[in-house]
């Protein structure tokens, strides 16, 4: 949704340089929606930019060291320009604020993950040489309505997917995390304000739509829970797809599970973040979840949906994960069969209970660990796909193959990535099409003739 590229004539031009989760590419939609208010383009060319923001993400110390690297490497660009203005904004900002503008000096302005809204006035200061940092938290109500006049007033063209934040922030504290430090307490917003921007999404163009929070089925504003919320969504005509992550294990309940059976535009996808496969360790997470209950919870929704695809994310090498609990998440992911893993090695992160923990695991054991658990996921990966040969499958279309002619790209209900040959459907079409060949990572499918479809 990159809808500051315009005439560039008379405006400035930014360039934004997105971290992290889907949360802060959502925010990075954001901020150029706001700074077009201001007259300030999107360019693709760091070089070309009059003003550089980096929004950051802080989950994993690898991802906080990307950032101050990126700004090394912005030295000499502002050297060459000494015009250009940089700011650091998203988790890292929040957490650090004004530190960062101490540990380098051509960083303009700081802002925190509560005040992209506040950039104009912000950058009206930093045009008059003022440094600025910015992290204060709004008011609950504040971000609650999420600031009406921005929020989905400007969308002027959006891609065939589009991200939709409707809680910010988390209240579980798991102890290896920092977003609720970077991203404060949980806070809904308001149930009428996320239907109006779906409807704005889709009228301009949007055919799927994945909610984001951190723990989307805690959502609760003016009477409406989660699964309200997506029957209301679920109405809106047009939108062919509704997806949401993440929902915390410990609150998936039937009712989820019931509505992603029943209502139509509701994949048959589920992000199910096990973390570990040891009660000890999952107790030390505070998950306040056993591996029984996790499989309960499969069960419940495979009960509905027999081929619904589950995807998790794991950690291995938490503080005190001895090799017969590791090797219990090994055996998890061999029970579940998970169709994708988001896999990390731990990684302490200032303010976390867990940095606290005895017993931190050594890099060489965590690399080695990872690198098991990613061998024996790409084989099951591969069967899951091999499954998939020779069913019919919908596909939502996003564009044609960037090597490929007579073949388009896209996306299964289950989510699982397709190129389909001798195709030239445009993007946001709906098409059955038959899967002819798995490879690792990816399928192959041709159109299939058949008018009518059953879904998975
Ligand atoms: N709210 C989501 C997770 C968001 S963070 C949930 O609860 O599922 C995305 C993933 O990053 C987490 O699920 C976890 O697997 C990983 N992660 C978070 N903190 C981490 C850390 N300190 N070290 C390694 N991985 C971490
Ligand atoms: Fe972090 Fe846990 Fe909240 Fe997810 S639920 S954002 S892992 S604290
Ligand atoms: Fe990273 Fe912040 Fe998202 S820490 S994962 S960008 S919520």
């Amino acid at each position: 949704m990159k809808s500051c590229t315009q005439n560039t004539e008379d405006g400035k031009k930014v360039f934004i340089q997105t971290y992290g989760c889907q949360m802060n590419e959502y925010d990075t939609d954001k901020m150029f929606e706001v700074l077009r208010q201001e007259n300030y383009f999107h360019t693709d060319s760091q070089e070309d930019a009059d003003l550089i923001i980096l929004n950051t993400c802080s989950i994993r110390e690898k991802a906080e060291h990307k950032v101050y690297s990126e700004l090394g490497r912005l030295r000499n660009l502002k050297s060459a320009n000494p015009e250009l203005k940089i700011g650091v904004g998203g988790c890292v900002a929040q957490q650090e604020g004004e530190a960062i503008l101490r540990r380098d000096a051509n960083v303009d302005f700081v802002f925190g993950t509560d005040n992209l809204f506040e950039l104009p006035r912000m950058l009206r200061k930093v045009h008059n040489g003022e440094k600025i940092t910015q992290t204060g938290r709004h008011d609950r109500q504040k971000v609650r309505n999420f600031i009406p006049e921005y929020a989905f007033q400007q969308i002027s063209k959006s891609g065939i997917k589009a991200h939709l934040t409707i809680t910010k922030g988390c209240n579980n504290h798991c102890s290896f995390c920092v977003v609720p430090l970077t991203r404060g307490l949980e806070v809904s917003r308001e149930p009428e304000h996320i239907v109006a921007e779906a409807e704005k999404l889709v009228s301009t163009g949007t055919r799927e739509i994945c909610l984001l929070g951190q723990n989307v089925n805690s959502y609760k504003a003016n009477g409406v829970d989660f699964v309200e919320l997506l029957n209301r969504l679920d109405k809106i005509d047009g939108l062919q797809r509704l997806r949401f992550t993440s929902p915390h294990p410990k609150d998936f309940h039937e009712k989820l599970a019931d509505a992603i059976a029943s209502l139509p535009s509701l994949c048959e996808h589920l992000h199910l973040p096990l973390q570990s496969g040891s009660n000890r360790i999952l107790r030390r997470m505070r998950r306040w979840y056993t591996i029984d209950t996790f499989y309960e919870k499969v069960a419940m929704l495979r009960d509905r949906l027999p081929k619904a695809a589950i995807s998790t994310d794991l950690i291995v090498g938490f503080p005190g994960e001895t090799d017969e609990e590791f090797e219990m998440t090994m055996e998890a992911v061999r029970n579940v069969g998970f169709d994708l893993i988001y896999s990390f090695k731990y990684s302490p992160r200032p303010g976390t209970r867990a940095t606290e923990y005895p017993e931190h695991i050594s890099e060489s054991i965590k690399s080695e660990r990872l690198r098991i658990l990613l061998e024996t996921q790409e084989k099951i990966v591969q069967e899951k796909y091999q499954v998939l040969v020779g069913t019919e499958q919908e596909v939502l279309i996003e564009g044609n193959h960037h090597r490929k002619a007579n073949t388009v790209t896209g996306r299964t209900r289950g989510n699982h990535p397709v190129s389909i040959h001798n195709s030239t459907e445009k993007a946001g079409e709906l098409l059955s099409v038959l899967i002819t060949r798995a490879n690792p990572n990816s399928l192959e499918a041709e159109p299939s003739s058949a008018i009518s479809f059953a879904g998975i």
